[in-house]
């Protein structure tokens, strides 16, 4: 479903990105030849430290940035020649999108649903159910920008899945969210696997992959370093937990800033 083969991207810096990174390079590699596939019913994890590359990967693959070298298809369509496709098929979510503060989550629900082609009554019937499932209703009138840190991701996400797509990609959903509603977030994506759908995400917090995911592509300075499901990067690593199976990984790979 997701295909993704030999991703590289290099971004370009400005001077003044040059100096602030007090670097003298001109451009920065953010994926290096990354290689990965996950399926339908799966729950794929990116785990990674700040920087490692994870959002470059993930923008990469919901057709927000083109791949410098390498291919990436989604549900059979390739992400570069068939965007649009790609965007039907897929949630995103990340956390350099902001929904516009000026609206609410409601009409913020029924524009995305309308921009994805859906009539007002099946809108309707999802933002219900989703409103419903992550507590939305008591602030879907209020104004974003009123809204707490925590209400704004709840709404993000209800209305990145307003079309029930077969693939969502979450960059680090969990952000920002208090336990109780981090919870009922993970318990969602594990719903939507179990649905059949793919779930994507990133995320730096051990306990959440170690938890959540079926299979983890730890990622270190923009190479996806290892993968497995958590027995299988144990016995990799010859540890006996996922934080230091990403130590002895991050020892071995991490390259310091020129
Ligand atoms: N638009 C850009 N221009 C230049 N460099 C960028 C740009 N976006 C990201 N980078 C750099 O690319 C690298 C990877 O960034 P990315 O945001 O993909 O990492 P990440 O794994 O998502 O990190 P985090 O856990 O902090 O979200 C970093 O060194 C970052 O500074
Ligand atoms: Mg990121």
């Amino acid at each position: 479903m997701i295909e993704i083969k030999n991703l590289t991207k290099v971004y370009k810096l400005s001077k003044k990105q040059m100096q602030e990174r007090k670097t003298k390079n001109n451009f920065k590699k953010a994926a290096d030849s990354v290689s990965l596939s996950a399926n339908k019913g799966e729950l794929y994890g990116l785990l990674g430290p700040n920087g490692a590359g994870k959002t470059t990967i993930l923008r990469c693959v919901a057709t927000l940035l083109q791949p410098t070298e390498g291919e990436i298809t989604v549900c059979g369509f390739d992400t570069v020649k068939e965007p649009e496709n790609v965007r039907k098929s897929i949630a995103f979510l990340t956390n350099e999108i902001k929904l516009d503060p000026q609206f609410s989550p409601k009409f913020m629900f029924h524009f995305f649903g309308k921009l994805h082609g859906m009539d007002d009554s099946t809108i309707n019937k999802r933002r219900e159910m989703l409103f419903g499932y992550f507590g939305i209703n008591d602030f879907q009138d209020k104004k974003i920008n009123e809204l707490s840190t925590g209400m704004k991701q709840k709404a993000s996400i209800a209305v990145s899945l307003v079309h029930d797509p077969e693939v969502i990609i979450f960059d680090e959903p969990t952000n920002g969210l208090d336990i109780v509603t981090a919870r009922s977030v993970t318990d969602y994506l594990k719903k939507m696997k179990e649905e059949g759908k793919l779930v994507i995400v990133s995320t730096h917090i051990m306990s959440e992959a170690e938890k959540l995911c079926d299979r983890i592509g730890i990622i270190i300075s923009g190479q996806k370093v290892a993968e497995g499901t958590l027995p299988e990067l144990l016995t990799q690593t010859g540890t006996n937990d996922l934080e230091d199976a990403f130590f002895e990984l991050y020892k071995e790979h991490n390259v310091e800033e020129a």
